[in-house]
């Protein structure tokens, strides 16, 4: 016989069955224990099949079904309630978990100095044709510093997404792309030179790639999470340029000069101190510095931390060569080469420059975590 009425949205959405031989005490078990509501059930006399539904999650609660036992995970903000484990109707399994990931507590490391050269580099092939490089060496949970490539030029298959982080900045050194942030008004090109501070949470999407796009990444934490935001379609109409994000707000620039102040005294380098710092709340900062001249006069760059604050540099060459001193031993440092403090700065493993070319330019990024 045909239907009268039109079945509601759930008794028509995708789900997953449960077998229930002892069908009443598995509706109590979803009903009363799990807080399911009931979206349709048959027959009224003797209920033999229900669909059930809690938030986005759909049953189908089955008294005739062999299909094997579900494990259920339901994320709770209450964290006296993780670990909590039921079994329901024919063994499902439910477990209690953290809606929000709790991010591991960064282990107080002896400070190294790590010298990432380009020649040694180890590409990683990731998603959507980006290759990766780390350039901190061996994985740290805290922060993760990598040079992000995609060759040519194309669309690239992202979607609107968001990132749980405290501190990303994002370098372009070659090519660039088409990117389109919340409140941040139309779609724009991020080129050669320019730098990005990427607020915790704003919404974005990455358009297009031209011309071999090279980035440098820096984030904090480095296992964090990526989430969608599957009802925001960028542009959206709003420009807030200022609006704040967890304390920080976007910011775009671009530096292709870099006369602006001179660098520790140095007569042969300048530095360009960028507005991500003031943008992320002087958490971290990125600083430009260049070479307008050849120079033979060793210097040893001082980095003004706290004593007790952890902390993380880099300095990543874009352009031209300098010779470094580094624990006892010489070092060319040339374009794509990095070195880095990845568990915090301490003066007892400074370097020095004991000569650079008049092209020389590094990229400083600093974070106090
Ligand atoms: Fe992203």
């Amino acid at each position: 016989m045909q239907s009268t009425v039109d079945a509601n949205l759930e008794a028509k959405s995708i789900r997953s069955i449960v077998a229930a031989p002892d069908f009443q005490s598995g509706l109590n078990f979803f009903v009363n224990t799990l807080e399911f509501r009931i979206a349709m059930i048959s027959p009224a006399d003797d209920p033999d099949y229900a669909v059930l539904t809690r938030e986005q999650f759909t049953i189908a609660l089955d008294k005739k079904a062999e299909s094997p036992p579900l494990l259920i995970e339901i994320p709770v903000e209450d964290q006296s309630l993780v670990g909590t484990n039921l079994v329901g109707p024919n063994g499902t399994r439910v477990n209690y978990v953290l809606a929000n990931r709790n991010y591991k507590q960064r282990e107080n490391r002896e400070p190294i100095i790590n010298l990432s050269l380009s020649e040694n580099a180890d590409w990683v092939h990731g998603r959507a044709g980006m290759s990766y490089r780390s350039l901190i060496g061996a994985h740290n949970e805290m922060l993760i510093a990598s040079q992000i490539r995609i060759e040519g030029s194309g669309k690239v298959k992202d979607w609107v997404h968001y990132h749980d982080v405290s501190f990303q900045t994002l370098i372009c050194i070659n090519g660039a792309a088409k990117l389109v942030y919340e409140d941040q008004g139309e779609p724009f090109l991020f080129e050669k030179g320019d730098y990005i501070l990427q607020p915790p949470g704003i919404r974005h999407q990455v358009l297009e790639s031209f011309n071999d796009l090279e980035v440098v990444e820096f984030t904090s934490p480095s296992d964090h999470a990526t989430f969608s935001d599957f009802g925001m379609k960028l542009p959206n109409s709003v420009e807030k340029e200022q609006r704040y994000f967890l304390g920080q707000h976007f910011s775009h620039s671009s530096s292709e000069s870099c006369e602006e102040m001179v660098y520790q005294k140095s007569d042969s380098l300048n530095v360009y101190m960028t507005p991500i710092a003031a943008a992320s709340g002087n958490i971290g900062w990125v600083n430009k510095i260049c070479g307008h001249k050849g120079s033979e006069k060793k210097l040893t760059p001082s980095f003004e931390i706290s004593e007790n604050k952890l902390s993380f540099i880099m300095w990543f060459v874009t352009d031209g060569s300098a010779e470094i001193e580094v624990g006892g031993r010489k070092e060319t440092f040339k374009t794509g080469d990095a070195i880095s403090y990845p568990y915090g700065f301490h003066p007892s493993l400074q370097f020095s420059i004991a000569k650079h070319d008049s092209q020389f330019q590094v990229l400083e990024i600093g974070f106090l975590g």
